[in-house]
């Protein structure tokens, strides 16, 4: 970025490859960036945070799962005003492996490259102007987190980073290395020297430690606000409940005898019949139709579902899927995919039909 000007050069990379292993089943078919938080995929948010700090220039890296629906959603990128490509990586073998694909990509000296599943409240902006003005080699994003062995973890003394270690066993401070990277091309003479860790993956924060040991520089801060990795249900729900804690109202319409109450954002076409309950903060997709049915706080119902006789709260459903049920239960914390049918059985109330695949998680 020009500190004069604020023109921002810099090229963006979206890294949207990776197995997805802990958000299974949804990830056999779906890939887990396009998961829906308040009807935008994840990796749509990191978009918006490249595009507000001005960047126009922007690589999607795809992996085996869902490319063409990647392809599909982002396009060239016309419908946000940027240009977007597109690098496919053949296997996730490591987050530095997908940005040692897009060297030929980044002609400029510097470049960003977000995570697709991470979440930041607050964008990257001032990360953008930091790294700007400290003029260090690599630039990253520090939050404290509960559980450190799950995340790249940093060693700061006096200001500086000292030590970066890739989800330790005995972490040596509990600040994780978030999803945005600032880099410089120099990274990539750096990721030549990798060699795969232990889960099989060159990592990016054994290029961060080379560099260490090298005396180069990496600029940090500790960021505010908060900071999501969606990569597991119980983060993704989390994040969603963040995500929609942040909506304002918006409802057109007149639904007769249903309430819609707090914050929540009806989009277009959406029908609410019969005594409907929807209780913000949630958020439902266009064409949805809700009956005799209680949306409760930090739901997320996708377009084109139907809900009928259904309680349901804290929970994330995705686009076309009909769901019947009896009233008398309560749907809470959950993660329902596409198109998924959940109805009455016709059994006269005895028994239960159970249609499910591989790594179903079904508590009841
Ligand atoms: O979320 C922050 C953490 O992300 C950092 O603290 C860790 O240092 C970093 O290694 C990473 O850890 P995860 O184990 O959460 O990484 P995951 O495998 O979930 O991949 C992160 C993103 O990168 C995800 O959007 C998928 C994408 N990815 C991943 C791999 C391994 C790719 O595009 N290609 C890949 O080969």
């Amino acid at each position: 970025m020009d500190l004069f000007t604020g023109r921002n050069e810099m090229k963006g990379v979206i890294l949207h490859g990776g197995s997805g292993t802990r958000l299974r089943p949804l990830t056999y078919t779906d890939v887990k960036q396009l998961l829906p938080l308040a009807g935008k995929p994840v990796s749509e948010y990191a978009l918006l945070n490249l595009i507000e700090i001005g960047i126009r220039e922007i690589n999607i890296i795809v992996g085996e799962i869902g490319k063409k629906e990647v392809q599909d959603y982002y396009g060239d990128g016309e419908k946000w005003g940027v240009n977007i490509s597109y690098t496919h990586q053949e296997a996730p073998l490591g987050i530095a492996h997908a940005i040692s694909l897009v060297e030929d990509f980044v002609d400029d000296e510097n470049f960003v490259v977000l995570l697709g599943d991470n979440y930041f409240q607050n964008g990257i902006s001032s990360m953008n102007r930091s790294f700007a003005e400290l003029g260090t080699d690599a630039y990253v994003a520090l939050t404290k987190v509960a559980n450190p062995s799950r995340f790249g973890i940093a060693e700061v003394s006096n200001g500086k980073i000292i030590k970066i270690e890739e989800k330790p066993r005995n972490p040596r401070s509990d600040l994780a290395i978030t999803g945005a990277y600032f880099l410089r091309k120099s990274i990539f003479d750096v990721i030549k020297e990798l060699k795969p860790s232990w889960r099989g993956e060159l990592e990016i924060t054994e290029a961060f430690q080379i560099m260490l040991d090298r005396g180069m520089k990496i600029g940090y801060s500790v960021i505010e606000g908060w900071w999501k990795d969606t990569g597991t249900v119980d983060e993704f729900l989390d994040c969603n409940r963040m995500v929609l804690d942040t909506l304002k109202r918006e409802v057109s319409g007149n639904f007769a005898d249903s309430s819609v109450s707090g914050r929540v954002k009806i989009e277009s076409g959406v029908k609410i019949m019969g005594k409907t309950k929807v209780l913000g903060p949630c958020y439902i997709g266009k064409n949805t139709i809700l009956q005799d049915t209680y949306v409760g706080p930090y739901s997320s119902i996708g377009p084109n579902c139907k809900l009928k006789n259904v309680e349901i709260e804290d929970s994330v459903i995705m686009d076309g899927s009909s769901i019947e049920l009896t009233g008398a239960e309560r749907i809470r914390e959950s993660l329902i995919g596409s198109n998924v049918i959940i109805k009455p059985n016709d059994f006269m109330g005895l028994g239960m039909r159970l249609i499910i695949g591989r790594d179903s998680r079904l508590e009841i």
